[in-house]
């Protein structure tokens, strides 16, 4: 039976969800025959009066867009729609307006490509308007419950470490310690992946806490054996050694993570005398072309994804565990948050390999 579903990204973008959304359209409009409708901007666009969509069709997919990062629907990480901001300060629950622009389009389910905070909002509104919802999680800080990877995950590491490729070589022909800080929110998979991977000899992450003298001695280790620089990367949720958050002020009183690498460059050169020098990653690790990995993992989520609607399985999101697709509920993805586990593989592998992490 020919079916319309809706497709749409939400939250903070990254690397796959161009290639999410060719999974699904080449699962369900050139396999099943069914009608894709693309609404833009997340939830916004059935805000927008009329709602602001677009139908897709694999055509649309066959060039550069699978290639590129970020989304073609646009997405947004504001305008939650119980709480709406309003021009005036104010906010407003707008959630029967958004319920009624889905019914308008007459749309059978829905398919929303989220991290944890957009799961739990577009739960909420497919439980209060009957939505028959699929989830697919993304997010580069790979921190959603219930799935080892999320799209763009993949993507975000392999800048992050290519970044720790183009230090090592600066930071030699000058004797310095590069410090890189990188994205993950209150997660340290980015940091902790990356680190291993492009060689980081300390690594910080907010799981594991740190004394400054730690990372100090390592240096001075290193120094000690004829080694003229040390790489160091940081997670951007790591707090300062008096326990206190970096925080940058945005416009509108918003505030997010930033300015840790700068606070431990000031801190290391205190202790060591060493030459410190810090790159802020930044969106570079969003917006970067989708790796390998992420394109096949997100095209089989977007396929798994429209099987699900087929099968009539809702309030379900595909999973990746154990080299597989999964589905499992979506209130079990976002009840647990998927922090690094201080004594899984990746760290027990750097702290065999001498990695520091602040902690010894
Ligand atoms: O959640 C994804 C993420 O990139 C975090 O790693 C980061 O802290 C945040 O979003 C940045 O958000 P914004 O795009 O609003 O600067």
């Amino acid at each position: 039976m020919t079916k319309r579903i809706g497709i749409l990204t939400s939250g903070g973008d990254c690397a796959g969800l161009n290639a999410v959304i060719r999974g699904v359209v080449g699962r369900a409009a050139d396999g099943l025959g069914w009608e894709v409708i693309g609404i833009r901007e997340g939830t916004l666009g059935l805000l927008s009066k009329p709602p602001d969509v677009v139908t897709l069709d694999l055509p649309m997919f066959t060039g550069q867009v699978m290639r590129q990062g970020g989304t073609i629907l646009g997405t947004t990480n504001r305008g939650d729609p119980f709480a709406f901001p309003m021009p005036d300060g104010s906010e407003k629950d707008r959630s029967e307006e958004i319920i009624a622009a889905y019914r308008t389009l007459g749309l059978d389910a829905l398919i929303g490509i989220g991290g944890d905070g957009s799961m739990a909002i577009l739960r909420r509104l497919a439980t209060q308007g009957d939505i028959s919802l699929v989830g697919i999680p993304k997010t580069i800080d790979n921190d959603i419950g219930s799935t080892e990877f999320s799209v763009g995950y993949a993507t975000a590491v392999d800048v992050a470490t290519q970044a720790l490729d183009m230090l090592q070589p600066t930071a030699a022909s000058h004797s310095r310690v590069m410090i890189l800080e990188v994205m993950g929110r209150d997660a340290g998979h980015i940091a902790l992946a990356a680190g291993l991977a492009g060689g980081a000899d300390v690594i910080l992450i907010p799981e594991i806490s740190y004394k400054i003298a730690n990372i100090a001695a390592k240096i001075e280790r290193l120094k000690e054996q004829g080694r003229n620089f040390a790489l160091a990367i940081v997670a951007e949720a790591v707090k300062r050694e008096d326990g206190e958050s970096a925080w940058v002020q945005l416009g509108h009183g918003q505030t997010r993570y930033g300015g840790i690498g700068a606070y431990l460059a000031a801190a290391i050169t205190q202790a060591t005398k060493a030459e410190t020098r810090v790159t802020v990653l930044g969106h570079v690790q969003r917006g970067a072309p989708p790796s390998a990995q992420d394109r096949l993992i997100a095209q089989a989520f977007g396929v798994a994804a429209v099987e699900l609607i087929r099968a009539g399985k809702f309030d379900r999101m595909v999973a990746w565990q154990n080299r597989d697709i999964v589905d499992v509920p979506i209130t079990e993805a976002i009840a647990h948050y998927q922090a690094v586990e201080p004594e899984g593989v990746h760290v027990r592998t750097a702290r065999w390999m001498g990695v520091c992490f602040g902690d010894t």
